[in-house]
């Protein structure tokens, strides 16, 4: 037996990445949320005019929330704003220019390009020679400020710094208690650092696809669950798997 279930999705990398399977996938998708009012949610590190280009060039699904950000922006269906309840909690311990000035003082971190900064998040490059040594002087020196803050590196390559309140999993939270859905009938699908978040929040199940970086299989590895499963095949296909792997989908 069948029932509607929250999927709540990456996009680079898990959802996206490998065009046929994903065509697949939405098929199937399509017609669960046609016979049993199945969710679609898509998390991701993006903006939302990032995920608007990514939007023109993949065929997705339309979502019935969009997580952008890393997290800290969701916005729902035919809405262009993001949600004002969720800015809100983000907001308390939160202090933009006090961060960027922090920050300021590390020359290895290198700031992401003008629209992926927002107005709860706070991206850089860094090289994952220097990110062990930067992050935790960084970390320190944020505290000292009473900041309220998290950081979250990702890829080798991506540092974010967000509001304590705010990152995937929360966000993914927030919209499952505001739907009333159960956590058995959620399930996260992820491939890299800020996708951890989405696994560690709760008893959600979870899909890591096949192709997932080094620090989401190692945060796996030593937080092993029998709610997560680790797919074999990469990208969509992986989601399929992991769906299927619980029942979730016919096989
Ligand atoms: C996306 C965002 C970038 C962020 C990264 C990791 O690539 O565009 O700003 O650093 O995800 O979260
Ligand atoms: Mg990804």
């Amino acid at each position: 037996m069948s029932s509607s279930f929250l999927l709540v999705t990456d996009l680079d990398n898990t959802l996206v990445g490998d065009d046929q399977a994903l065509a697949h996938l939405n098929r199937h998708l399509q017609n669960h949320r046609t016979t049993y009012g199945t969710k679609i949610v898509y998390s991701t590190g993006r903006s939302l005019t990032s995920y608007q280009q990514l939007r023109q060039e993949t065929q997705l699904l339309d979502p019935d929330a969009l997580i952008t950000s890393v997290g800290c922006e969701i916005y729902h269906q035919n809405s262009p704003n993001p949600d004002p309840a969720w800015s809100e909690i983000l907001t308390p311990g939160w202090n933009r220019q006090l961060v960027i000035n922090t920050a300021a003082e590390f020359s290895q971190l290198i700031p992401q390009p003008e629209p992926e900064q927002r107005p709860y998040k706070i991206s850089y490059f860094l090289t994952q020679k220097d990110a062990e040594n930067i992050i935790p002087k960084l970390q320190n020196n944020l505290q000292k400020q009473n900041l309220k803050i998290k950081l979250i590196y990702s890829s080798n390559k991506d540092l974010d710094i967000i509001p304590q309140q705010a990152d995937k999993g929360q966000a993914m939270q927030y919209l499952r208690k505001k739907w009333q859905i159960p956590s058995t009938q959620t399930v996260v699908c992820g491939d890299s650092g800020n996708d951890i978040a989405m696994f560690s929040a709760g008893t959600q199940k979870g899909i890591i696809v096949g192709n997932a970086q080094p620090e989401l299989l190692n945060w796996h590895k030593s937080n092993p669950s029998p709610n997560h499963y680790l797919a074999k095949a990469t990208c969509a296909g992986g989601i399929l798997e992991g769906l299927k792997n619980f029942h979730l989908l016919p096989t």
